[in-house]
């Protein structure tokens, strides 16, 4: 774990993202879009950034590897260094986590993180055969176990062994919708009902397509700083309390249980110690519902909930916008949609603007402290964040 002999405290100073969707301009081009709007929104130059992280998983689909020269020649600091991390699903929150060791470590007093993905030009059938190469393919996604696949072994595992039903599982979509419907830059900025849900086609019985995330192209970028440097320059930011990473068997059927992320559990107990926090003391959180199944069991794993009980919570809408604990105000990766090498970095987007009164009208009220989480694959990789207001 890591010793909280760091340097430095790490801030937040600004973020920015794309409307995350079905995007016609280039990956380069998307990736210089978040991250710009993250430099203005900090108010610096663009010299002042010292290195980038990018994070993304298939720019061989838009014919762009190593982005991060190129994002760094067209901000004109070419001399800049610049690393792609590549943790499937989970990459955003893994880059966040390098660039954030870096400042507190004190070898950078600025960077940026930026996470970027652009697939939905290739088709299902192309970006459900790459996704499931994220999975432990020789025994997963050669055997035709793609992600709906393998997160609906965790749904059916879920209902047989706790009071649930699909109607409660629809209800996450539901919510996740209403929260997405106040973001301007969610992909699917609709609402939907429960009857839309139990209707919609089934994908991997019983989930259905409204409990599935969509294919997203999108870019997210945070300007990460030392405490010193953000009192320098001014503005809005928030302060990184914690942070952890952890690990789960890459394949399903070395996991003791379906209906737990030993991964989430690992990460968020770093978190929470570093942080000196409890679960009941966070006000929101963003956590990685690529599937509704998923964000149940995250909410379990993170502590929000007793194993089992997270299903309750949610048929009793204590999960909702302003509720208990605001679970996913962005509209998470449901409605906001799944830009896989974004989706970390976007989640520390809305934190920022949720703890720094930018989010408008889906605005945790007097939210002080927001958790975000992240993970790679069914949560074979983990990291999850904690982030305070000043
Ligand atoms: C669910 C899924 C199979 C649907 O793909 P698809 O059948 O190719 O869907 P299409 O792109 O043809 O879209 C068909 C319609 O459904 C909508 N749609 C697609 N995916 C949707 C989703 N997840 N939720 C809600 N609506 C969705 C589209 O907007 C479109 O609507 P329209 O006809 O009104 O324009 C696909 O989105 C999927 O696999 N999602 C999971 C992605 C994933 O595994 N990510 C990694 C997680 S670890």
């Amino acid at each position: 774990m890591l010793s909280a002999n760091f340097v430095e405290k790490v801030c937040v100073l600004g973020a920015g993202s794309t409307k995350y969707g079905k995007l016609s301009e280039s990956i380069a081009d998307i990736t210089t879009q978040a991250s710009v709007a993250a430099i203005e929104s900090a108010g610096i130059e663009p010299k002042e950034v010292k290195a980038s992280y990018i994070s993304n998983v298939f720019g061989v689909a838009d014919k762009q590897v190593h982005i991060g020269p190129v994002l760094m020649s067209r901000l004109g600091i070419p001399d800049r260094p610049s690393l792609t991390i590549e943790s499937a699903c989970g990459s955003g929150s893994v880059s966040f986590r390098e660039a954030y060791a870096n400042i507190a470590a004190g070898f950078y007093d600025c960077l940026i993180a930026t996470g970027v993905e652009k697939v939905t030009h290739t088709g299902t059938e192309w970006t459900t055969t790459y996704f499931a190469y994220c999975s432990d393919f020789f025994y997963e996604g050669q055997a035709g176990a793609s992600f709906p696949g393998l997160f609906a072994s965790m749904a059916r595992a879920y209902l047989t062994e706790f009071d649930a039903t699909e109607e409660d599982f629809a209800k996450v979509a539901v919510k996740n919708h209403d929260n997405g419907y106040l973001n301007p830059k969610a992909h699917m900025q609709k609402k939907i009902s429960v009857d839309d849900v139990m209707k919609s086609p089934v994908v991997a019985s019983p989930l259905k397509l409204y409990d599935c995330c969509p294919f997203s192209d999108g870019a997210s970028s945070v300007v990460l700083c030392s405490e010193k440097f953000a009192k320098e320059h001014g503005g809005d930011y928030i302060e990184v309390i914690g942070s952890g990473r952890g690990g789960s068997p890459a394949a399903l059927q070395g996991r003791e249980h379906l209906t737990t992320i030993p991964s989430t559990k690992i990460a968020s107990e770093q978190a929470y110690k570093m942080a000196g926090l409890t679960p009941k003391d966070i006000d929101f959180a963003e956590v990685h519902d690529c599937f509704t199944i998923a964000e149940v069991v995250d909410t379990e794993d993170l502590g929000f909930f007793e194993k089992g009980q997270g299903i309750q919570a949610v048929r009793e809408d204590r999960t909702k916008l302003n509720s208990d604990i605001s679970i996913n105000p962005s509209g998470g990766l449901k409605s906001k949609g799944h830009p896989i090498g974004a989706t970390g970095i976007g989640q520390v987007v809305e934190v920022y603007d949720q703890l720094t009164g930018k989010a408008g009208e889906r605005s945790v009220k007097d939210a002080k402290i927001g958790l975000t989480h992240n993970f790679g694959a069914t949560g074979a990789s983990c990291a999850v964040h904690i982030f305070q207001s000043v």
